[in-house]
């Protein structure tokens, strides 16, 4: 018989009651270091006290209007963004594949109102992750996500990651944009050098199409900037959030230019939910601690304990890893053995982790997670990789 919940996960055996900075508590008491932060969502760690702040007053004045209304809350999160990014509008959301839907969306209307409808091709890549809607999937186009959800959006050209050539070959007169994540996640946290991605941003501005940067989960300071294209000194035209911007509550975005988002005028465009009180007031309370530069040049420095620490994980545990990458809080152990087993031997070290494609597990712990906490995950890392080299 059926579960009751759709058995679309299979979930590991722990449930927790109670979260506390970088620890999930189950009912027991057993206390978990969770380098996972929900997937890069719990970006200020579990239970902030900012945070619980900002959603409980929040929750005790007004939970919902609708966007029928002006949304004070909202005003003030599109403000914080806006002056300190590259975008002068945001569009809220509930999840990272509402951005994309958006940004998909916007870019083919941009093309469409410059009186160029032919022009909805958008150009993605392999190892790509963009959500799980239609229109995510066949962003994405793996056969594992896309298999028997057929038809499929079309519109979508598929390359393989770093081939350059093929990418200017690619480009045509129906093309719309290109849409990358400047790290992949899913893939297997796989870093777009910045050399590429200036690279991409020159190409673009060559061809005069749209450049799309999925940030959903290497945005909002994970990566040690407040966004990941920061690094390479580039800006896109438009920019998919969810994640971390509502630190564990749902809540994304779509950033864009005043050019490229001039398609979506009243009517073009809507959602219920999106950018409601509760989520915006969480919103603001986010960005107002990870775009302090202080914070994140503690990121930084966190960031770099932590690859150093993994180096040495790597260097005793060879049988087991075969190296680190990534970027600021966003890592990835390559594996030797088999990434699920290293994450399954983490349970048992109560260390969470969360596996990715190309055998790697990532670790996209709380940015506020402190030195003695990362200096115990990696020696119950140590441990997992020991009964996995054992076994
Ligand atoms: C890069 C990227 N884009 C989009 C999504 C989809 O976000 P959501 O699960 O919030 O719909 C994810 C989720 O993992 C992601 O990592």
């Amino acid at each position: 018989m059926i579960p009751t919940i759709l058995p679309t996960y299979s979930r590991a055996p722990m449930s927790f009651v109670k979260g506390e900075g970088s620890w999930l508590v189950e009912a027991d008491g057993r206390r978990f270091l969770d380098l996972g932060a929900g997937i890069a969502v719990n970006a200020l760690g579990h239970a902030n006290p900012a945070l619980v702040d900002a959603l409980t007053e929040q929750a005790g004045a007004l939970w919902h209007t609708s966007n029928l209304y002006q949304i004070p809350k909202q005003q003030e999160l599109a403000d914080l963004l806006t002056e300190h990014t590259f975008a002068y509008t945001v569009f809220f959301t509930n999840s990272g594949t509402e951005s994309c839907e958006l940004a998909v969306k916007m870019a083919r209307k941009f093309w469409f109102d410059k009186g160029s409808p032919e022009r909805t091709e958008i150009i993605t890549f392999s190892g790509s992750f963009h959500g799980r809607s239609s229109a995510g999937i066949a962003a994405a186009g793996s056969e594992k996500m896309t298999k028997g959800f057929g038809p499929l959006l079309p519109g979508f050209v598929h390359l393989e990651f770093g081939d350059h050539d093929a990418l200017e070959a690619a480009i045509t007169a129906n093309t719309a944009a290109i849409l990358i994540e400047p790290v992949q996640g899913e893939g297997g946290i796989r870093p777009v050098p910045d050399q590429c991605l200036k690279g991409l941003r020159e190409l673009c501005d060559e061809k005069g199409i749209l450049l799309i940067l999925d940030e959903v989960q290497c945005g909002v300071g994970r990566t040690g900037k407040l966004f990941a294209h920061e690094w390479a000194g580039i800006e896109p035209d438009i920019m998919m959030v969810a994640k971390g911007i509502g630190g564990g509550f749902p809540l994304g975005a779509v950033l864009a230019t005043e050019n490229a988002a001039s398609g979506m005028t009243a009517g073009t465009h809507g959602s219920t939910y999106g950018g409601n009180p509760l989520g915006c007031a969480v919103g603001c309370a986010v960005m107002k601690v990870v775009a302090d530069p202080e914070f994140l040049a503690d990121v930084n420095r966190r960031a770099g304990l932590l690859r150093q620490k993994l180096e040495g994980l790597v260097a005793s545990n060879p049988d087991v890893f075969e190296g680190v990458r990534g970027s600021g809080m966003m890592l990835g152990l390559l594996c030797r053995a088999t990434n699920t087993d290293v994450v399954a031997a983490g349970y048992a070290e109560q260390v969470l982790t969360v596996p990715a494609a190309d055998n790697v597990i990532r670790l996209l712990p709380p940015l506020n997670i402190s030195d003695e906490e990362l200096a115990e995950a990696v020696s119950r890392l140590d441990a997992a990789a020991k009964t996995v080299a054992a076994a």
